[in-house]
């Protein structure tokens, strides 16, 4: 069992990792009812909650079901930080995440997200903000370093530990590869090996399949690991790797019938969370992602895309189960899109 500060993790956790623009509760709801042991919110600006901007406040939004879960707030302010912390204790959700990770100009060249991880000093008052400000466990997710010549990440594991961290969640690679190369897991590992570190350390960075997850989880020993990209459209990658790592076979492919009923899931979810316009346009994006792998699905894609009400969207739902109904899929093979041009917070 991993513990962070009084949750209680299964052994081997996998952490849906916190997506602006993709990780809403919709999403959500379908990577838990999939296997996700841990969720995360987008992250949310400290001065948008201290404002009360209607766009940080809504990211506060979660279900019961979806615990245990964390809301992640970033910012470079310490006073800042710190009060955004006590406003996030008003939803009680189970902990309080630091992103001190985001690579995206808007956001580390104001000092925040990975920005802070020029500056160590101020990385470690930050977070000793949030800690003194609630009682709630606090945890960081954070990237190597800011380039190669400064990838500190253990001494930062040390100092964020000895302030109070109950957690550590680190993306292989540094701030300016942004999302170029392929994650190092390297540093990761010595991380984890360190035998000063107590806290658990989670992996993070290019896991795209069971095979890969054991074999990370082997060679690094990090205490679980999480999932970003591999899950959007595909969140059957968790109950997929908890299989391979308990009996190292692989589970069958979903089904169409399995897809269709998850992708209506999301829909449902977004329709009614995010209102009738929104929830059907954010849900476009998706529908690629989770009718990959069947043949000459373009004409269903071109109508899911432009219709503009649920019932003709389940409609078409209903005609792509019936029309692929038996399709055997190949096993997945997901494609890891370079979020630096792609990625709508770049
Ligand atoms: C669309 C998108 C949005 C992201 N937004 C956040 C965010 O809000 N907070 C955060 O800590 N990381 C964010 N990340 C980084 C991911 O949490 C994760 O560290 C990164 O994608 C690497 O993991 P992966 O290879 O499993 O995708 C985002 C990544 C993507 C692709």
């Amino acid at each position: 069992m991993v513990k962070i500060g009084n949750i209680s993790l299964p052994e081997f956790p996998l952490l849906l990792a916190p997506m602006e623009d993709v990780s809403d509760p919709p999403f959500r709801a379908v990577c838990k009812d999939n296997g996700a042991d841990m969720m995360f919110s987008e992250f949310i600006s400290s001065e948008g909650l201290i404002r009360d901007a209607i766009k940080s406040r809504q990211k506060l939004d979660f279900e019961e079901e979806e615990r245990p879960f964390g809301i992640q707030i970033f910012g470079g302010d310490e006073e800042a930080l710190g009060m955004s912390a006590k406003i996030c204790e008003t939803v009680n959700p189970d902990l309080v995440d630091i992103n001190f990770g985001c690579p995206v100009k808007k956001v580390a060249m104001k000092g925040a997200g990975a920005g802070v991880l020029k500056d160590i000093d101020l990385m470690v008052r930050l977070t000793e903000s949030v800690v003194k400000s609630t009682s709630l466990p606090v945890t960081v997710k954070t990237r190597l370093g800011w380039d190669d010549n400064t990838r500190n990440i253990e001494e930062v594991a040390e100092r964020l530990q000895d302030i109070g961290i109950k957690a550590l969640s680190i993306h292989g690679r540094t701030r300016m590869q942004m999302y170029k190369g392929e994650a190092d897991w390297t540093l990761i590992g010595k991380v984890k090996n360190n035998p000063r570190i107590n806290i658990p350390i989670f992996g993070n960075g290019d896991i795209d399949s069971p095979e890969k997850a054991v074999e990370y989880k082997n060679r690094y020993g990090v205490d679980g690991i999480m999932i970003g990209r591999a899950a959007i459209g595909y969140p059957w990658i968790f109950n997929e790797i908890k299989h391979f790592v308990k009996t190292g076979e692989h589970l069958a492919p979903p089904t169409v019938e399995q897809r269709v009923e998850v992708c209506r899931k999301h829909l449902h979810k977004s329709y009614k969370w995010k209102g009738p316009k929104v929830g059907i346009f954010e849900m476009r994006r998706h529908y690629a992602n989770y009718l990959k792998g069947l043949p000459n699905i373009k004409e269903y894609r071109s109508k899911l895309v432009t219709m503009m009400t649920v019932e003709e969207i389940d409609a078409v739902l209903d005609e792509i189960v019936t029309k692929f109904a038996g399709f055997e899929f190949e096993p997945s093979k997901i494609e890891l899109i370079n979020y630096h041009e792609k990625c709508p917070v770049n």
